[in-house]
């Protein structure tokens, strides 16, 4: 699917790490934009990956009212990997993706279902609680994380 020389949008880029994957996929004629609101994550994808010549790491809120507005070509392909089952509005997140992409292009989403994992092999007892407990009282737990600050970046991306 990826191509030499594609423009692409990587929505909720994070550190970058898939990002960086899909700029040695287009090439040095390509162009790729890693997206996401969180500035911390985006710090360390500047730091760990640089800003090379075909990709750039920028700050934005995929349901930005102006969201659209903040590029200035069009793009053949804008994805997001595991980022819209963090977002309240998936629907809106989708038609916010296709705004940016030029009639024709593509947009790819990867994600999972947090209640239809399996194990392989099973994980001990212990984590299989741990993980229960954090599906059911995940808002809970949530809240509590992002109110202390030492927490927080382990949950940036929690809409
Ligand atoms: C679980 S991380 C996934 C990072 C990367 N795509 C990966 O697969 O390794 C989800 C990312 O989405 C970002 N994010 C969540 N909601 C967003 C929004 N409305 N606009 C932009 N980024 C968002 C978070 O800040 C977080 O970095």
């Amino acid at each position: 699917m990826l191509r030499p020389g594609m423009r692409v949008l990587d929505v909720g880029c994070g550190t970058g790490a898939i990002t960086a994957g899909i700029a040695r996929a287009v090439g040095p004629g390509g162009f790729v934009v890693g997206l996401d609101r969180d500035e911390g994550n985006l710090a360390v994808a500047r730091q760990e990956l640089g800003v090379t010549g075909n990709l750039t790491f920028k700050v934005g809120d995929l349901l930005a009212q102006d969201f659209e507005t903040c590029f200035e070509t069009p793009f053949d392909l804008a994805t997001a990997a595991r980022t819209l089952l963090w977002i309240s509005q998936p629907d809106r997140a989708l038609e916010q993706m296709k705004k940016v992409v030029r009639p024709g292009g593509r947009v790819v989403v990867l994600d999972y279902s947090l209640e239809d994992v399996q194990w392989e092999p099973e994980p001990p007892s212990t984590f299989q609680t741990f993980y229960r407990t954090f599906r059911t009282r995940e808002p809970e737990i949530g809240e509590i994380m992002r109110s202390r600050s030492a927490f927080r970046r382990y949950l940036p991306w929690r809409d």
